[in-house]
């Protein structure tokens, strides 16, 4: 099948790339030249796992091309996507400016019919609004759909291929079909194709984005509440994760949620919903809530250090929202950064991949280190803002010598705390130890024990129980006064 792909970001590549090498005729388009350019060139301006060798094999076969020429690429396409951004607008709810331009651009060059599949996350109401749009410049028979999309960053391309669900929004079974016939060598009985009214596949994005959201600012809010009674926010875990209303998935506590989704999404739909009267308290709350846990951690850090960090030096590992992407669009690890030099502490920061895009909004106000270890040297601190698989397990020996005061504020929960601990590191977690409490049986917690842990790595660990010694509740860890 010939596709166009309209926006070539992290969701138009990713998409483009895996339709293309399922064998279809795929053509991206964007309109900054710089990336075609670099594309081209055979170089991907994005960090993602996995995506590099298949855009080069796909380009070396032909499947896969790029453009900033729309009115050619369009030509021919059968299925043409939007995969436009739709970024914050100023009134809250999102810009659907680029959506408009690209709609436009598209009906004034169709030259035969052709299905319109919109990617991108938009309102409820866009896909309507987008075919009144577009028929009122061609009379060139088309089809708008909705297929929002549900990938993840560093997990993108695993994502694509085996989805949880695919979404469609159509108003005639014949786009339905086209649409099957897309995304058919990937579906299965557990990776269900759900055709549905555009209106209702528009809401599906926001509503999706939004539970996991709630999830994540729930679990926050607990955390703290942990950390203000002495309780322990992974043994809560443990203890609503195994009741299988509940689960574990999404409810990890940590420094904030960010990327450009959650926070322009959950905005989006309250938006939404002053648009038309009706009230969205949870989303509100789910957002002033987020956004206070990105304070949480400057907090911890200033009040570890008497409430100044003048003249301290703060090392900061993770600047990407997330591991395995280079991508730091409302990273809390922004928000950090910008308290420290407010706050006067001298910040050097390390990150696998996000380094350069921090340093063109930062330049000479931080120090910048490849190399984690490098950015310890003199360090009075360590903050851990994104769970990169390399900063889980370090080296503690290496990390004593090189830091002036061995303290570590882990942001995304992702150390073994035991470890830390008589590593001889100060160390302060989300929800996790209340500063100078001890909690003896860290790891050795009955549940861990006897059942595969969920939570951690440990699940081929043969524990033999028969030496356990059963503590009391009340022993593992003293209550503290808040
Ligand atoms: N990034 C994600 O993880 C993710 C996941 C699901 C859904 N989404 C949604 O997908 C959409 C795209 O997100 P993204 O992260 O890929 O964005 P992005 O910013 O990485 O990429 C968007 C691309 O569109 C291009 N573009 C903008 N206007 C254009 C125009 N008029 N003509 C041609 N190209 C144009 C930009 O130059 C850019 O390269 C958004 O609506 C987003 O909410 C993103």
């Amino acid at each position: 099948m010939k596709i166009a792909i309209v926006g070539t970001g992290y969701v138009g590549l990713v998409t483009g790339t895996c339709l293309a090498d399922l064998g279809n005729e795929v053509i991206c388009i964007d309109k900054d030249r710089g990336k075609i350019a670099l594309l081209n060139a055979g170089r991907i301006p994005i960090y993602e796992p996995g995506l590099p060798e298949m855009v080069i094999k796909n380009t070396c076969s032909r499947n896969l091309t790029f453009t900033d020429d729309l009115p050619t690429a369009i030509a021919d396409a059968e299925v043409i996507f939007i995969a436009v951004g739709t970024p914050q607008g100023k009134s809250g709810g999102a810009d659907l400016s680029g959506v408009w331009a690209v709609g436009r651009q598209i009906a004034e060059n169709l030259k035969g019919p052709a299905t319109i599949v919109i990617k991108s996350t938009v309102p409820v109401g866009t896909n309507a609004e987008l075919s009144r749009q577009m028929a009122e410049i061609t009379d060139v028979p088309f089809d708008v759909a909705s297929n929002p999309e549900f990938l993840k960053e560093g997990a993108a391309i695993e994502d694509f291929y085996k989805p949880d669900r695919v979404v469609v929004g159509a108003r005639r079974p014949e786009v339905v079909a086209t649409l099957l016939r897309v995304y058919k060598p990937i579906l299965g009985a557990d990776r269900p194709f759900l055709a549905m009214l555009p209106e209702s596949a528009e809401m599906t994005k926001y509503v999706a984005n939004c539970l996991l959201a709630t999830k994540i600012s729930f679990i926050n809010e607990m955390a703290n509440l942990c950390t203000g009674y002495g309780a322990h926010i992974d043994d809560v875990r443990r203890g609503i994760g195994y009741d299988r209303r509940i689960g574990f998935q999404f409810l990890a506590p940590g420094a904030g949620y960010g990327g450009s989704c959650f926070p322009k999404d959950v905005r989006a739909l309250i938006h939404m919903a002053k648009m038309v009267g009706l009230p969205c308290q949870m989303m509100e709350v789910v957002d002033s809530v987020n956004e206070s846990q990105k304070d949480v951690l400057p907090r911890l850090i200033l009040n570890h250090f008497g409430g100044s960090v003048r003249g301290l030096r703060i090392a900061v590992w993770g600047l990407a929202f997330k591991p395995e992407t280079d991508d730091v669009r409302e990273s809390p690890a922004l928000v950090l950064i910008e308290e420290l030099l407010q706050a006067g502490a001298l910040v050097r920061v390390s990150d696998p991949q996000a380094l350069e895009h921090v340093r063109a909004i930062y330049g000479d106000r931080l120090d910048y280190c490849e190399d984690p270890y490098s950015a310890l040297e003199m360090a009075d601190a360590v903050a851990i803002v994104t769970d990169w698989k390399q900063y889980q397990s370090p080296d503690f020996a290496v990390m004593s010598d090189l830091m002036n005061h061995r303290v570590i504020f882990d942001g995304r929960n992702c150390l073994d705390e035991a470890k830390v601990l008589s590593s001889g590191f100060q160390y302060q977690g989300i929800g996790r130890l209340t500063p100078g409490s001890s909690r003896p049986h860290t790891r050795a917690n009955v549940l861990e024990l006897v059942t595969p842990d969920p939570l951690s790595e440990s699940f081929d660990l043969a524990w033999d129980i028969s030496d356990v010694e059963v503590l009391a509740p009340v022993e593992w860890l003293p209550l503290q006064k808040a």
